[in-house]
């Protein structure tokens, strides 16, 4: 095997080309060498690159390669996974992060990092949520683009993952997403297309699972219609690691890169078909020319950044950006921030012991672990602070469970604030399997409740990688989402208990009040190999608004320690043809501040089915106290199409359409609305098509029309015997026209309609 530590040399002035290779030479350059590295074609001076997780940090391993992450890594900087980092909706300090993460690659001569995953939190059961950004395709897409230009900044490949609809991880190498074709272009692939057209990620990562029946890696219509053909993705795909179904399918389809390696086995038998004549060899030559490209791409990007790692700066932007990704819940009585000088009893294991990241594949060995209690201690005064243990992180009660919770109920009586840290196990959520249910432990819930009976000053803090159920949360006066934070994540709840960083993060997901309410709960999980997506384009918020659900907190919801008031908003239309909303934000409040400013769409008399309000813009803004600034938001004119399956494309519907600039997705504060102009589809008519839309067309409505004249016996006949106010033209509506002649006899014979149809359809084309 290829040396992994050092940069991939060639001399690039006379490098090979495709054309210099053999089959054999060509089909192993599209699979793994190695775990993590590509095949060398050492006879033309080819090296092997490294290909490795992500995507909140580096998972290099450092001796032999194991799956699971139980191999030693190299010590890197865990920044907060997307569960956090989204929550931060700045994609600002998404490319830094990105940018960070690009420069631990390439300090490591890792060529490719894998991540970010976009796929869309279609339930809070998925296990692996922690690891992905929003229920919101236009958040994912946005961060995702970020990270991917950051990671790329430094000369190293991103992996957009995990190409597509991978939104549950129990059966995930087997199982059919089942998905219309609107919520899938609308929910699942928006946030995809939007990361490729805005960033060209080097390479993308095909998922386990199939889709609609057919797998992600052997999915021409997905790997190459739509991905390169639509959206003009000009990098390599990369499988999944084991995605790889039948290699040879594969290939034919857009699949360039089988990882990791199969032993030479599926290269035979891409060489077979070649030579079988089953495979066409310009299928292997376009996959081994992409390898080659990102090859080319790593060798110019390698060896641009010397080590060693500035590993405090690096922590200082994983302790920035968590502080960042804490979302302020609630803070009744204004509890937060606390004062040094408070008393204070710091309860729960996750205080002392935080959980910081997730498990599975994305398990960075962190190069150092800053904890709630430590960095408490610091803030306050001395002596301010006790602590006590609370509970044991188990998913079941455990026996020193009373005695636990008497210890921290008796130190919380004596306090003048209880900060309680609670949360998920790790073994609650992880890579490879799915939640049953989104409540914490019961020994946790009881020990909150039983600190509540003698302090009603209780914050709650919370450290989870997807949604818990808040029962709590009329009687507790401040909660802090605190998500999973990485490794500086003790040391920013501690900054933000404390008022050194203003709290300014939002949910990218709604948390529901219960698990019933979710918009995917009949649906979740396989069943005989089927996950059916029914909720159909309801997902997230757009689910809960549109049956006009309670919910805990709304997606977009987050509060600070002060306060924004909305100007008014005006919205115009570009040259361009996007759309630009202004509005004026004040920090009307004493402390300097972020704002998450949101924009949500809607179309008032739409013809099509569409959520109450979508998100289509955002803007993290920095406000000193005080101050007013004009903030401007696109909303880009494709963001407002949908997908129409009928004319097998996207369309902008014309209309009035309303701009809600907001707080939350359900704290509108002003409105504007803009007069867009729509896309003219007019599709071919055929016998299929409906009276309604015959009658609808320029040419053949009034012919049409003229000729039912001619009708008017046999209609005023239908309406006599009919219930009075019967429409009977609106009963006609849906019939198809090619059908008519049933009703109208010799008035409208087949020939007649098909002159017709052919009228039509040339004035169109004309
Ligand atoms: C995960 C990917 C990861 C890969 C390599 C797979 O099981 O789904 O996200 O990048 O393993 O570790």
């Amino acid at each position: 095997m290829t040396d992994t530590t050092s940069a991939p040399q060639t001399d690039t002035t006379d490098a090979a080309t495709i054309a210099d290779l053999t089959l054999e030479e060509k089909a192993s350059l599209t699979s793994g060498g190695s775990f993590w590295m590509t095949k060398a074609v050492e006879r033309v001076g080819i090296p092997a690159i490294m290909l490795t997780d992500g995507p909140h940090g580096l998972r290099k391993q450092a001796g032999a390669s194991d799956h699971l992450g139980l191999a030693e890594s190299v010590p890197a900087t865990c920044f907060p996974p997307a569960v956090g980092l989204g929550s931060s909706w700045d994609v600002e300090l998404a490319e830094r992060v990105g940018a960070a993460l690009g420069t631990e690659s390439a300090i490591e001569n890792v060529g490719v990092l894998l991540g970010p995953g976009i796929n869309i939190k279609r339930s809070p059961l998925c296990g692996r949520n922690f690891e992905y950004f929003s229920e919101d395709p236009i958040v994912s897409g946005l961060l995702g683009a970020a990270l991917v230009r950051g990671i790329q900044s430094q000369g190293v490949g991103a992996s957009l993952k995990h190409f597509a609809a991978n939104n549950q991880e129990d059966d995930r190498m087997r199982s059919s997403s089942d998905v219309d074709e609107r919520p899938l272009r609308e929910i699942y692939l928006r946030g995809f297309q939007r990361v490729v057209q805005d960033a060209q990620p080097w390479t993308v990562m095909c998922a386990y699972n199939r889709i609609n029946g057919v797998y992600a890696s052997e999915d021409p219509w997905l790997l190459t219609s739509v991905l390169r053909d639509e959206w003009g993705f000009e990098g390599l795909v990369v499988s999944d690691w084991g995605a790889v179904n039948e290699r040879v399918l594969g290939v034919a389809a857009g699949m360039d890169l089988e990882m990791p390696s199969s032993g030479g086995v599926t290269d035979a038998q891409l060489v077979a078909a070649v030579t079988e004549g089953t495979l066409d060899e310009a299928a292997v030559d376009i996959a081994a020319g992409r390898v080659l490209d990102l090859v080319r791409k790593v060798e110019a990007g390698a060896g641009s950044i010397a080590g060693p790692l500035d590993v405090d700066a690096h922590h200082a932007l994983a302790r920035e950006a968590a502080g960042r990704s804490i979302v302020l819940l609630q803070n009744t009585g204004g509890l937060l921030p606390l004062s040094p000088s408070a008393s204070v009893a710091v309860i729960g294991a996750f205080a002392q012991a935080p959980r910081y990241q997730g498990a599975g594949s994305s398990m960075i060995n962190p190069t150092r672990l800053d904890n709630a209690l430590d960095a408490i201690i610091e803030y306050a005064a001395d002596d301010a602070v006790a602590y006590a243990q609370g509970f044991t992180v188990s998913l079941k009660d455990t026996a020193d469970s009373a005695q636990l919770r008497a210890n921290a109920v008796e130190l919380a009586a004596s306090r003048d604030v209880a900060v309680v840290f609670l949360g998920l196990p790790a073994a609650a959520e992880s890579e490879g399997y799915d939640r049953e249910h989104i409540d914490l432990p019961a020994a946790q819930l009881d020990l909150l409740d039983a600190v509540l009976e003698v302090n009603p000053n209780t914050v709650v803090v919370l450290s989870n990688g997807s949604v818990v159920a808040l029962p709590f949360r009329d009687r507790v006066p401040a909660i802090l989402e605190a998500w999973l934070l990485g490794q500086a994540g003790g040391s920013a709840t501690a900054d933000v208990l404390y008022g050194a960083v203003n709290p300014s993060a939002k949910l990218t997901e709604t948390i529901p009040v219960r698990l019933q309410d979710t918009p995917a709960f009949l649906d979740f999980g396989a069943l005989e190999g089927h996950v059916r997506y029914g909720e159909g384009i309801f997902v997230g918020y757009r689910w809960y608004d549109a049956r006009e659900l309670e919910v805990a907190f709304p997606f977009g919801h987050g509060l600070s320690y002060t306060a924004f008031s909305y100007g008014d908003a005006a919205a115009s239309v570009t040259e361009s043809g996007d759309i630009e909303v202004r509005v004026s934000v004040t920090n009307t409040g004493e402390r300097d501040g972020r704002e998450v400013v949101q924009v949500y769409t809607s179309l008032p008399g739409s013809t099509v089915q569409r959520a109450a309000r979508e998100l289509k813009a955002f803007a993290s803004v920095a406000l000193a106290a005080g101050e007013t600034r004009e903030i401007v938001l696109t909303v880009r004119r494709d963001d407002l199409a949908y997908w129409s399956v009928r004319a097998q494309r996207w369309i902008v519907e014309g209309g009035a359409y309303a701009f809600d600039v907001a707080a939350s997705s359900r704290d509108l504060r002003v409105q504007a609305q803009v007069e867009v102009t729509g896309d003219v589809v007019s599709l071919p008519l055929t016998r299929e098509s409906s009276m309604g839309e015959v009658l609808a067309h320029p040419i053949a409505g009034p012919i049409v029309m003229q000729a039912m004249a001619g009708m008017s016996d046999l209609l005023e006949g239908a309406v006599s015997i009919m219930p009075e106010g019967v429409d009977m033209m609106k009963m006609m509506q849906s019939f198809p026209v090619g059908r008519i002649g049933m009703m109208a006899g010799e008035g409208f014979s087949p020939v007649m309609i098909d002159q017709l149809l052919a009228m039509a359809n040339a004035s169109q084309e004309s």
